[in-house]
């Protein structure tokens, strides 16, 4: 794109009610020597320490606002130096790797621990992109895995292949020879067993950390303290149906409903709901975000 072009572009997306405060063509990276301080001035752009990558995008509020004090909660329960200094997260429903990205770019200084993650989601796009955004931030590192791999309604988890169709799972190897591929598989089967067989690479069977934005299946949601490690934290954040506010998408039944969380994860054993609130997203539709810690192993 010229500059000329993205001139137009600008007034094209104006015109279409669209707050676009900038639009860069490719040359603007090479040729305008303050374009990332610039871009800092009008908060489209930071970096939260000298030696990290410039980042234009945020992550999910919930998990900006809460990771200091996750980190410190983690790192202060860790039972090894090892596991103080590295913690694990996994990110289901992970779209283009956005939150995943800006937490393993975080750095350790002042005494912060470091994140390795593992990004799940159906699509195939999203997990190429989540992977060249790691891999472009020099983050690929610290990225456990990709796994492509699809929930239904009734909780079973499939991983897919690229054309969609489902892995074959090597039965012969799985107790009793369950025809577990044709019919997926339970959340904890799924990541303790399979996904350990299936996939090459370090992919840890549990997380300190497992995050699930704008993403919901909620014959999930109660075997998701099962992939915890005690002391563990789920953010969880998803659109809410609430009387003070209309919005067509999602539609209602994939929204959820006010206190559904809570009420869930309070009437489960061992669980702790530590922060709930409603928020708005940039558009304004209401969000439910919500915080709880696995208190112990179950
Ligand atoms: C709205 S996006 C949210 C992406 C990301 N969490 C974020 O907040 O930017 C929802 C993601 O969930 C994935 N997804 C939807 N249904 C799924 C399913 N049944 N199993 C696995 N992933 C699914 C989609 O491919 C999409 O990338």
């Amino acid at each position: 794109m010229e500059p000329s072009d993205a001139k137009g572009a600008t007034q094209w997306l104006f015109d279409r009610g669209w707050n676009c405060p900038w639009v860069f063509w490719e040359g603007d990276f090479d040729q305008n020597v303050n374009l990332w301080t610039d871009l800092a001035s009008l908060q489209l752009a930071e970096s939260t320490c000298s030696d990290q990558s410039w980042l234009m995008f945020k992550p999910a509020p919930i998990l900006e606002e809460s990771v200091d004090w996750i980190e410190r909660s983690l790192k202060s329960n860790a039972k090894s130096s090892e596991s103080q200094e590295m913690l694990s997260c996994l990110d289901i429903g992970c779209g283009s790797g956005r939150d995943l990205a800006w937490l393993l770019s975080r750095k350790a200084v002042d005494g912060r621990p470091m994140w390795r993650a593992t990004a799940v989601d159906s699509s195939h796009g999203a997990t190429n992109r989540t992977s060249a955004i790691c891999e472009n931030m020099g983050l690929s590192g610290q990225l456990d895995g990709t796994l492509n791999a699809k929930v239904a309604v009734n909780g079973l988890w499939r991983l897919l292949t690229r054309d969609n169709s489902n892995v074959q799972v090597n039965n012969a190897s799985k107790k009793g020879g369950k025809p577990t591929a044709a019919t997926g598989e339970s959340t904890l089967e799924f990541f303790s067993e399979t996904v350990q067989q299936q996939i090459s690479g370090t992919i840890p069977p549990k997380h300190d950390l497992i995050i699930t934005i704008r993403f919901l299946v909620r014959s999930i949601l109660p075997h998701l303290p099962s992939l915890l490690n005690p002391g563990g934290y789920i953010i969880i954040s998803h659109f809410v149906d609430h009387e003070d506010y209309k919005y067509d998408q999602p539609r209602q039944n994939h929204r959820l409903g006010m206190n559904e969380l809570r009420d869930l994860f309070s009437s489960l054993e061992g669980m702790r709901v530590v922060v709930d609130k409603l928020e708005q997203i940039e558009d304004g539709r209401p969000v439910n975000s919500i915080i709880i810690r696995k208190e112990y192993s179950l």
